[in-house]
């Protein structure tokens, strides 16, 4: 295969078909390692929304071949939409590398997580059931799990399959109809996905992908009176507006997945070059784009130093470069607007007086490549201790002992992941209960799979994704109560 692959889904795709937007307007998405654009794509809008939501009411109708379809067989389709996507994963791989910057090995993992999401939610489909209630009196009780309805999904560019997996996976397992808005940046391998969601055979309008910007096409479904719930992933601040605009409108359901600034807790006993491999690849993984990025790690006192000069030595191995080379282990920031933040917040840790052992500038001159940057001297106060970067820079910071170092590392408004390094089993276990975090990794960190679920405490999320609680945001409990003997009553 050659190395640059073509792209062959640029329009909206509405009730299994494709097409231009209602506006005509297109926008371009751009390879963020050259900044070249790779193609214009159709702009949805609010016009475009209703539209998916008409093909959506009409595929969610009683009696519908998808709401008298047997869970066995929406089980199945889950399937085979797996099969299609293992099939195309070296064409995904590449083009998912190509929007987004991502390195291909990362890339090529996100292919395996995609499609383990997809089996995971689709050996559920008839497995999820609901009870029977013993109530007082003379009554036969059970409940049932109904899907919620027409679910509008909102997603950021970090893991563009991957997300796209668990926001589809689960929604679809539980009978929903879908319409899901892309990152801007990359919304071509979410377009791909759409093709072989139609070859798969699920029916017209039970999924809509329309690619768009967040306060246009976004905001539409967010606001929608006829989307039953929204999904979402991305910024705090984003999130923010989403649950406001639920308020406003229909007060749709609302679970979201933001951002972190996660804690990743080395004590002394633990062995060093194993603990500095682990907490290097917690924030350098993805170009630090990742929402449980391991980004502030703190540091037993004992050890410190040495721990700084370690992790400089394995940031400084990094080899950046074009993310399509096997060899390559850093790519670029997905955008400008990303690449100045990092910086900038690179400048405010200097200012405030953090130490940096290395990295700091841009790398190269084209692209939104930045050198790994390790900072050490951090303290809990500077922002770049509290804001989350999303990218590949390390706050080193030193604590004395346990209590301290969970005061401190809970002291945030975020609660997404956290991490743990000792041999101590007592100290991983009064650590591990103590963080306030959705997440907790004791001598690993980012280890997991579509089984186990994750999210967020406090201003880092609402709801699971992934694992049985996962299905819980798509699917509506209904209790049904008979009497039992009508004529003794
Ligand atoms: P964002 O939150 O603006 O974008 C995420 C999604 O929300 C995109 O699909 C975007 O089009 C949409 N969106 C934006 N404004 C919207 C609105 N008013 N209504 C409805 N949808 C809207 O995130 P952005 O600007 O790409 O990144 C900003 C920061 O957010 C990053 O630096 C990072 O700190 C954080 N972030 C966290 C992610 C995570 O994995 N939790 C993923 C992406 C970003
Ligand atoms: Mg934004």
């Amino acid at each position: 295969m050659a190395e640059k692959p073509d792209v062959r889904f640029t329009q909206l795709f509405i009730d299994n078909q494709w097409q231009d937007s209602a506006s005509g307007k297109t926008f371009p998405t751009f390879n963020p390692a050259t900044g070249e654009q790779i193609a214009r794509i159709a702009e949805g809008d609010k016009a475009d929304v209703d539209a998916a939501v008409n093909a959506a009411t009409k595929a969610f109708s009683l009696n519908s071949p998808w709401r008298k379809m047997d869970a066995s067989e929406r089980g199945r389709l889950l399937n085979k939409l797996a099969d299609l996507i293992e099939r195309d994963r070296e064409y995904l791989t590449r083009l998912e590398v190509l929007d987004s910057g991502k390195i291909y090995r990362e890339a090529s993992e996100d292919l395996t997580d995609t499609i383990s999401c997809y089996q995971y939610y689709a050996g559920f489909a008839d497995k999820l059931h609901g009870k029977t209630i013993p109530v007082d009196g003379d009554y036969f009780t059970y409940t049932r799990h109904e899907p919620v309805g027409i679910v509008g999904q909102i997603i950021a560019w970090n893991y563009p399959l991957a997300i796209q997996s668990v926001k589809l996976a689960p929604a679809l397992c539980c009978g929903n109809c879908v319409i899901l808005k892309p990152a801007e940046q990359t919304p071509l391998t979410a377009l791909y996905v759409a093709s072989l969601i139609a070859e798969a055979g699920f029916p017209p309008g039970v999924v809509s992908v329309i690619p768009g910007y967040g306060p246009t096409a976004g905001a539409a479904i967010s606001e929608h009176m006829e989307i039953d719930k929204v999904a979402f992933t991305g910024s705090t601040e984003v999130g923010k507006l989403i649950q406001q605009a639920a308020g406003r409108s229909n007060l749709k359901n609302v679970s979201l997945e933001l951002g972190g600034k996660s804690p990743n807790i080395v004590f002394s006993d633990v062995n060093l070059d194993y603990a500095v491999g682990v907490c290097v690849d917690a924030v350098f993984v993805n170009q630090g784009q990742c929402c449980s990025a391991g980004s502030r790690t703190y540091v037993q006192d004992t050890i410190y130093d040495d721990f700084v000069r370690k992790s400089v030595q394995l940031a400084l191995r990094r080899k950046l470069g074009n993310p399509m080379s096997p060899d390559t282990d850093q790519g670029p920031q997905i955008d400008r607007e990303q690449f100045d933040k990092i910086l900038g917040l690179i400048e405010s840790g200097k200012d405030e007086g953090a130490s940096l052992e290395c990295g700091g500038k841009r790398f190269g001159e084209t692209g939104f490549f930045i050198e790994p940057t390790v900072f050490s001297q951090v303290k809990d106060h500077m922002r770049i201790a509290r804001e989350e970067i999303f990218g590949p820079v390390m706050q080193i910071i030193k604590f004395h002992d346990v209590q301290e170092v969970i005061d401190r590392a809970n002291d945030t408004t975020y609660g997404l992941a956290a991490g743990v390094l000792t041999n101590d089993i007592g100290t991983a276990l009064t650590v591990a209960n103590s963080f306030r975090a959705g997440s907790v990794w004791v001598n690993c960190y980012n280890a997991g799979g579509s089984s186990a679920p994750f999210g967020g405490y406090k201003m880092s999320g609402i709801g699971r994704e992934y694992g049985e609680d996962g299905l819980r945001q798509y699917y509506e409990v209904k209790t049904v109560t008979i009497k039992v003997d009508e004529k003794n009553s």
